[in-house]
């Protein structure tokens, strides 16, 4: 199945997705990376990779209908299924949503509805949460409030350090979000592979 990953920054869960399809564990093919910031750490990766971009700047456009068409007819082009959302800083929009509905998912660093919206990992441990995590959730017009597909849970250990913390959320984001798209592909493919 052909996948679109969405990012806006480093792109480290789009290396760890194109990890699992290079070792077999994810069954799908990145046909499409949409960002919204040309700068972006993730434009590169996918570039040495030789998978295909779309690069775009929302303010040369008129309004979020207007980008949100543009990518519906790149996600056309390329075939594209499902929508995994990595680290994209904008919310979907209704054009988007309507168009494949059902078929976006995004990765929050939280373990919502708890410290949605942006800093989460920030927030969750300035305010001394002992366990945070990760959910992987639909996406809806909202910011964070799709239906939650898995959840993973990290416990803060006491040497913890913000930077200590973090790294760990990212390693868990990294192991869990292929293993979810492999299922959700599974499902919508009415296949189950053999383990
Ligand atoms: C991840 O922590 C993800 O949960 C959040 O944005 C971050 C993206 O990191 N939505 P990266 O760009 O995949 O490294």
């Amino acid at each position: 199945m052909k996948i679109a990953l969405f990012a806006s920054g480093n792109g480290s869960n789009f290396a760890a997705m194109l990890a699992a399809i290079e070792t077999g564990h994810l069954s799908a093919e990145i046909g499409l990376l949409v960002c919204d910031q040309p700068e972006a750490v993730v434009v590169e990766r996918a570039k040495a990779n030789n998978i295909e971009t779309f690069v775009f700047k929302a303010r040369q456009y008129k309004d979020k209908a207007t980008f949100e068409t543009k990518i519906i007819e790149q996600l056309q082009q390329h075939e594209i299924e499902l929508v995994v959302l990595a680290g994209y800083m904008r919310l979907i929009g209704p054009t988007l949503l309507t168009a494949y509905e059902g078929k976006i998912i995004n990765i929050h660093p939280s373990l919502l509805p708890a410290y949605a919206g942006k800093d989460a990992i920030e927030r969750a441990y300035a305010a001394g949460e002992k366990e945070i995590g990760i959910t992987i959730h639909y996406v809806d017009a909202g910011m964070d409030t799709g239906e939650p597909i898995a959840q993973f849970k990290v416990a803060r250990t006491e040497g913890d350090t913000l930077e200590s913390l973090e790294a760990r959320l990212h390693q868990t984001e990294h192991v869990y979000y292929p293993q979810i798209v492999q299922q959700l592909i599974e499902k919508m493919e009415g296949t189950v592979k053999d383990k």
